[in-house]
């Protein structure tokens, strides 16, 4: 388990002495993000799951800046002054320029002191901003605009002129935030930048068209797409951030790669995203959450269902996607498509078996559809009845058995309860199919997913061995159908189906991985690629890599449909070995190991800004590797040669009791 931790001698470990070091060498970070406690994607993760190391590392030294958002600031901050009196002096100086800015602490992992603008409360300065930053785009820059102000202020006031020049790194995730970058410069203001992109405008809008984009990258005429897309300012001020940078770095090799066509410049340091990854006392403990909340899911199920439940929870396997709705980048098309065929496979093969596949992509809907809400309501009402008449029939039980007897089966269900239940299952009759989706979405007509179930007649009927569920709201524990979280809903999944084409990182598989649950990924994604470059069998792990670069449209839908398939084939005992090895992985996404390539960047930062800066070099994780789990059967034993072989662990039955001890020898052998 400490595969990479004990390998770096001169790894975050060392330092993290909550800021100390930071603290006796003046050096300061400033991270700036328009996701920092304001969550949108994947960058509010990274932010955030990060804050835990960074306060480990730089204490107070280290501060987050941001948007103010009213209803995600008061729910997540905790109002006050920040802990270091001259950050609060340079706030205060900038409160004096008549903006309004809320400091505080953000309430996740590590606390970290963070300083939100508001950005309305300067709207009256913005032509004097654009003024400054010669730039006559509509656009707003006000955010970074205030963020070069804060930092210009910030330096004056801790640099005294007592030889200690504070040491500050100011680093800036993508454009929006870049504009700070581009103003520190123009004003010459004596900090190192790190500008990270998580994606380029550019490449994310060639990509959501039918553009051959990963051929074609070194072919673009970038400004003239640029200008067609109407991103052209917008486009200007990344690249121009991007170049401004002292340090410039990307999420993954893919996106580095996509910066140098497209951006005009190679990242010097690639900052994979990590996790805070938390360890339970209990090495099978998340198998037991996985338990818990399928039972969760399946409640969802035989609500949704209704009427048309007739199909073996015990035998369906839940799939499902997520993530901000761009249908093409994110694999939606190809997910659907290949469904499609899995749906045809299982009926002509596997009948017994169903998957439940849940979309799970934010659009503007009119709330929960009647369909749905009903299917619940009489699901509970059913559970209540019973509950009620169980009650009863206990009582009566307990009556009866006192005077010494057993009571008769008429005794204990009477006429009347008999007649509720029936009502009961009368209400459960349906006539239509259970809907695909459990909102009514606005643009029905036009939504990318419906329609592309309804091209694939994936509608739900007692035929199809794959049911649709587009839940089109991102999940949280107050949602009235699931109640559940979106974490707790992946943990209660078999399978995250990512087959995404344009994806810098991608967070779902990652976090499906530290939870123990198998994913599809691929090798136009940051992580699919980290995976393969990792683990000298990705499969093996749970981890399915599909091919979108190298192969054809038509066979990566059919190497997903394939991957899927044979998912449906391991038996109990094979999945629960696969998760085992899934969630071994979590130390190779933890920032505790990843948070070193940011200490990279800022330290190279440091060093081209202030020459006199010592400080030794950080090395990376290199080209460690995760070998092939040793219970690998020397020759196909199932669909596939990665399959984990039941022989290995015992019989081949749906048992779920899983030969542990042997599991925990591949492991003690692994690591
Ligand atoms: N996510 C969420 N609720 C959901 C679905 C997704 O909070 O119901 C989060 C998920 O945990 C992940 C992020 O959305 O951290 C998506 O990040 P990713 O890097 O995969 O994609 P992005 O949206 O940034 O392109
Ligand atoms: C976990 C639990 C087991 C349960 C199993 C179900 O491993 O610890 O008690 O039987 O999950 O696995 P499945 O893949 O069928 O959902
Ligand atoms: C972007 C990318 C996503 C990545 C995230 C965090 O939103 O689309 O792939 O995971 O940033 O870096």
């Amino acid at each position: 388990r400490r595969f990479y931790r004990g390998d770096t001698s001169n790894s975050l470990w060392a330092c993290m002495d909550r800021g100390m070091q930071a603290e006796e060498e003046n050096r300061w970070t400033f991270e700036i993000a328009w996701e920092a406690a304001n969550k949108v994607g994947g960058i509010y993760t990274v932010i955030r799951s990060k804050a835990y190391v960074s306060t480990e590392e730089m204490g107070d030294q280290y501060c987050l800046i941001g948007p103010y958002k009213e209803a995600t600031a008061r729910t997540e901050v905790e109002e006050g002054p920040l802990g270091s009196p001259l950050l609060n002096e340079a706030v205060n100086l900038v409160r004096a320029q008549g903006f309004k800015i809320i400091t505080g602490r953000w309430l996740v992992d590590g606390n970290p002191q963070v300083i939100l603008m508001d950005i309305g409360s300067a709207a009256w300065k913005l032509d004097e901003f654009k003024a400054e930053l010669v730039y006559g785009s509509e656009f707003d820059v006000i955010l970074g605009c205030m963020v070069a102000n804060l930092i210009g202020e910030f330096r004056r006031v801790t640099d005294i002129g007592d030889g200690n020049t504070p040491k500050i790194v100011a680093h800036f995730h993508e454009w929006q935030a870049g504009v700070g970058l581009i103003m520190l410069k123009i004003r010459h203001i004596n900090v190192a930048t790190v500008f990270t992109t998580h994606a380029t405008l550019l490449g994310r809008y060639l990509c959501a068209g039918s553009t051959d984009f990963y051929n074609n990258l070194d072919k673009f005429n970038v400004d003239e797409e640029a200008g067609k897309r109407q991103i052209y300012h917008r486009y200007c001020l990344e690249r121009a951030a991007s170049h401004l940078s002292n340090v410039f770095t990307t999420v993954s090799d893919i996106t580095g790669y996509e910066a140098e066509h497209l951006l005009k410049r190679k990242p010097d340091v690639i900052t994979p995203n990590g996790l805070n990854v938390k360890k339970f006392s209990a090495l099978h403990e998340f198998q037991n959450l996985h338990a818990v909340s399928k039972e969760k899911i399946h409640e969802f199920v035989r609500g949704h269902f209704y009427g048309h439940y007739d199909f073996d929870l015990d035998k369906t396997l839940y799939f499902f996607i997520a993530g901000r709705y761009e249908f093409g980048n994110k694999g939606a098309d190809i997910f659907i498509e290949a469904l499609a065929r899995l749906n045809h496979y299982l009926k002509s093969a596997h009948p017994d078996i169903t998957v439940v596949a849940f979309l799970i992509f934010p659009t503007k809907t009119n709330n929960f559809n009647v369909e749905s809400l009903r299917g619940h309501a009489v699901t509970k009402s059913l559970r209540d009845t019973i509950n009620d008449i169980q009650q009863k029939i206990g009582k009566r039980l307990y009556e009866v058995c006192l005077s010494e007897r057993l009571p008769d089966s008429t005794e204990l269900l009477q006429k009347e309860e008999l007649i509720r239940l029936k009502r009961c299952i009368y209400s459960l009759q349906r006539y239509s199919l259970p809907p695909v989706t459990t909102h009514n979405i606005q643009d029905d007509w036009n939504d990318p997913v419906l329609n592309s179930v309804r091209r694939c007649n994936l509608i739900n009927t007692s035929l199809d061995r794959v049911k649709i569920v587009f839940h089109p709201e991102f999940l949280s524990s107050t949602n009235p159908l699931f109640a559940l979280d979106y974490e707790e809903f992946v943990r209660g999944c078999h399978l995250g189906v990512f087959p995404s084409y344009y994806e810098p990182w991608g967070y779902t598989p990652a976090e499906c991985t530290v939870m123990g649950i198998p994913s599809i990924t691929t090798n136009l994604s940051g992580f699919g690629c980290f995976m393969q470059e990792h683990i000298a069998d990705p499969m093996s792990y749970g981890i399915y890599v599909i091919d979108r670069r190298f192969i054809s449209l038509e066979d990566s839908v059919q190497q997903l449909a394939q991957y899927m398939y044979d998912f449906t084939r391991l038996n109990r005992r094979q999945r629960i070995i696969q998760r085992n090895r899934t969630e071994r992985l979590s130390d190779m996404l933890d920032w505790r190991n990843l948070g070193i390539y940011y200490r990279q960047a800022r330290m190279r930062a440091l060093r081209m800004v202030f020459p006199d800066f010592k400080e030794e070099e950080v090395n990376g994780m290199g080209s460690l590797k995760y070998p092939r789990p040793i219970s690998e059967p020397p020759s196909p034993s199932s669909s596939r040669v990665t399959t984990p072989a039941a022989s290995v662990h015992g019989s081949d039955d749906e048992s779920d009791s899983v030969d542990e001890e042997g599991e925990l020898e591949e492991l003690r052998a692994n690591h």
